[in-house]
């Protein structure tokens, strides 16, 4: 009972609230964090293509191979790890199958996990889907930096696991090598598996993505979940994957042969042919993304909100305290309904709502028309 109550209070996340006020009002959308552009036209043919060619039947439980492999050359040109694509990659739906499966296939019943918040709320909800427990480590203003003897302080002979994502949703932190490292020495110390969230990979605007497998120790404790929905613009897609050597991959498998068993069959030959992609095609997107980051920067700050440059992944983290409301929910009712702009109230990303109440998440995947009108109206409030 506890666990379907814990999942009713997030079964209601704040999201479905938000969407359905921006559209009753007519809102410009920063809320949620998908693009408001299609994906790349040649990964969408090869998906219609495979569905001509007759690729239409179950795929193969862990992935077809052609997806399986490409997703084993991407990982090692960026982190130079040669993983097996049959015996150490699964492909799921979307990184939050990926999640999901980790957690109910790799926690035991009063397992305790280690959740850095600001949160994504999934990470709490496998957890106690899993029948772990939670333990909280807060990311704290203005910097947001891992404090590493904040989780030693949370640690006990129950931990078994920590969930980490960088580039971070929602604060635009890209985590750097200090922080990583202290992650690893703790992991390492303490016998514990590293779920690690890296759906933003390929968004990093300054600093460089660490990924935690790289780091000595880390890559036989360590599940890499990522997707392709972030980078291809395609989340609609929903294909993802876990990166785990063997013994973690025969966990997390246990649950994904239950939860989905496989996943679109034509959808992996698009993403097979997406990964495929060659330098200029990260370029390019690491080019568009910067200037929405820097015009939904820069617009910001001339308003008058206290905004704290993300370094990555597509959301600004701004301080909305200058302008004098109560709290984040009042802040986004009043965007919304008076001002006509859609963002995300974070206090849904931390277990005491409290903590969040100071900001606001607004997303920049979006084309910048859409940012432009968005500031234009956020234009009202400028100090
Ligand atoms: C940090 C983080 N992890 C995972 C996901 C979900 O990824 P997918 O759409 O591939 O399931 C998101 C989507 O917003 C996210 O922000």
């Amino acid at each position: 009972m506890a666990t379907v109550r814990r999942l009713q209070q997030f079964g209601e996340t704040v999201f479905t609230g938000i969407t359905e006020l921006a559209r009753i009002h007519g809102a410009v959308d920063l809320g949620q964090g998908y693009p408001n552009f299609d994906g790349p036209e040649f990964v969408k043919d090869a998906a219609m293509d495979a569905i001509r060619a007759g690729r239409n039947q179950y795929a193969r439980m862990y992935g077809e191979r052609v997806l399986n492999e490409e997703i084993a050359r991407r990982f090692e040109k960026d982190t130079g790890i040669a993983v097996d694509p049959d015996a150490e990659i699964t492909v799921t739906s979307g990184c939050t199958e990926a999640l999901a499966s980790a957690c109910l296939g790799l926690i035991e019943a009063g397992d305790e996990v280690i959740v850095l918040e600001p949160f994504y709320d999934a990470y709490v909800v496998d957890t106690v889907l899993a029948s772990g427990v939670p333990r909280y480590v807060t990311l704290l203003p203005p910097e947001f930096r891992v404090d590493p003897d904040a989780i030693r302080r949370v640690i006990t002979d129950r931990t078994r696991a920590i969930i980490v994502n960088t580039p971070h949703n929602p604060t635009g932190r890209v985590f750097d090598r200090e922080e990583m490292q202290a992650i690893a020495d703790i992991c390492i110390e303490h016998d514990l598996i590293a779920i690690s969230d890296e759906v933003y990979e390929h968004m990093v605007y300054q600093g460089e993505h660490i990924s935690l497998a790289t780091l000595p120790g880390m890559w036989e404790r360590t599940v890499t979940c990522s997707s392709l929905g972030k980078t291809f613009s395609l989340t609609g897609w929903k294909i993802g994957w876990a990166i785990a050597p063997p013994p973690l991959t025969a966990g997390l498998r246990a649950a994904h042969q239950f939860v989905t068993y496989a996943i679109s069959t034509p959808l992996q030959y698009g993403a097979a042919t997406a990964l495929a992609a060659g330098d200029d095609y990260y370029h390019d997107l690491l080019v568009a993304y910067r200037e929405r980051r820097d015009v939904l920067v820069t617009g910001l700050v001339s308003i008058g909100f206290e905004v704290l440059e993300p370094q990555g992944a597509y959301f600004v983290y701004a301080d909305h305290t200058p302008f004098g409301f109560v709290d984040d929910v009042a802040f986004v009712e009043h965007l919304i309904r008076e001002i006509g702009v859609a963002a995300i109230p974070p206090s849904a990303f931390y277990h005491h709502a409290g903590d969040g109440a100071d900001f606001v998440r607004f997303s920049f995947c979006k084309g910048l028309p859409t940012l432009e009108a968005a500031l234009d109206r956020l234009g009202v409030l400028r100090l």
